[in-house]
């Protein structure tokens, strides 16, 4: 079927904050991380359907969206979650903040692999806690864990540590052995892992994401897992999300510190979500593929320019791009005056780096490395 990634949407006819931050201006916006496709025809459908019915008061799940997720984890990565463990929320970074104030104290200490999306960084600090940054390492040419200065660098204070995974923004998917070797020394210092991921149905590679928690029963009692619809089948606006915590004890604590301050999930946000993970498999595998010919035209233009890198993308539709060699103080505000809106590094814990979204149509991408191109040459 032919679903129209290559169609240009005007996005500024709705209120975007992707779109709007450059009303106005010539610059092309490639920074928030939701991409410029419409989502799965069943899901404009369900919830057109939902909107017709024309009352909108507070929603429960619905039928099946349980036994869909159930399925989905199953298919996807062999990991068999019973419904009791589900609790749904308004939004992934909703919940890396009550895992913080559920299980972490003031003056407490949060561990973070940098760089790394900036809500992980500000999430701790919401609860008086300390944020340990740990740099990940480069091995071959690609970012991994770096097991030995995390262990160097836990505290007793240190009680959670924030994972990302895939990661946002250096899109690795994380190999089962890296994940079995960091939870070993989660368990033994008594770390609780909160797992987000978010990015984990938009691996671009042949390889399978593996939740950290389905390692073993050991791990998974000591993880709290963030797991959405939206990035996968661009849904973002529509705030549903969920945390997955198997341990009785822990679920409880995420409940409590919640409790009072967190809004329901909206009702629109549960009936997409059900038809994404009923009908959008065939959606999510174009999608895919197109991605993966967007990232693989990134990587070629920006490996031609000199004085950019760029790793390969494993997952996600985020390209981390380097630009320390190029000597801007400060590279998002350079390309952004050449109209290409991109995140700046330094957000996220690193400085002298972009990060490009290239979850849009392909001619806007190739506009985006022909501006990016031009600018540097320039220089
Ligand atoms: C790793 C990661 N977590 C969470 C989010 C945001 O999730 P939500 O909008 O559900 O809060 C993003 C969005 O870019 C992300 O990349």
């Amino acid at each position: 079927m032919d679903y129209s990634f290559d169609q240009v949407i005007d996005r500024r006819a709705t209120p975007s904050l992707k779109w709007t931050r450059y009303q106005g201006r010539d610059v092309l916006p490639m920074w928030v991380a939701d991409m410029d496709f419409r989502s799965p025809p069943e899901v404009i459908e369900a919830l057109k359907d939902l909107a017709n019915h024309g009352i909108f008061g507070y929603p429960v799940p619905p039928d099946g969206l349980v036994e869909a997720v159930q399925a989905h984890m199953q298919q996807m990565y062999g990991w068999e979650v019973r419904a009791e463990w589900i609790i749904w929320i308004p939004g992934v970074v909703t919940g890396l903040n009550i895992a913080c104030r559920a299980i972490a104290g003031p003056g407490d200490q949060v561990a973070v692999f940098t760089p790394i999306y900036p809500p992980f960084l500000s999430a701790p600090g919401h609860w008086s806690q300390e944020v340990l940054g740990v740099p990940l390492a480069r091995d071959s040419g690609r970012y991994c864990l770096d097991l030995d200065r995390f262990k160097k660098a836990i505290t007793p204070r240190t009680k959670l540590v924030l994972l990302c995974n895939p990661h946002n923004p250096v899109g690795r998917s994380f190999a089962r052995q890296e994940l079995e070797d960091f939870a070993k020394i989660c368990l033994e210092a008594g770390i609780v892992i909160c797992s987000d991921e978010v990015h984990c149905d938009l691996i671009l590679d042949q390889i399978r994401h593996v939740p950290i928690a389905s390692i073993d029963t050991q791990v998974q009692d000591q993880t709290i897992t963030l797991m959405a619809p939206s990035k996968t089948f661009n849904i973002p606006g529509l705030g549903c999300a969920m945390a997955i915590i198997p341990n009785g004890r822990l679920r409880r604590r995420f409940c409590d510190a919640k409790a009072g301050i967190v809004p329901h999930v909206n009702l629109f946000g549960y009936q997409a979500a059900l038809a994404a993970y009923r009908y959008g498999e065939p959606w999510r595998q174009t999608l895919l593929a197109y991605l993966r010919s967007n990232r693989d035209l990134l990587m070629q233009g920006i490996s031609q320019i000199k004085g950019l890198a760029m790793d390969h993308v494993e997952a996600t539709y985020l390209a981390w791009i380097d630009a320390r060699a190029l000597g801007l103080p400060d590279p998002a505000a350079f390309f952004e005056q050449a109209g290409v809106g991109l995140s700046d590094g330094a957000d996220f814990d690193g400085p002298g780096f972009v990060r490009l979204n290239f979850g849009c149509p392909r001619s806007i991408l190739t506009e985006a490395i022909r501006r990016i191109r031009l600018a540097v040459q320039r220089l």
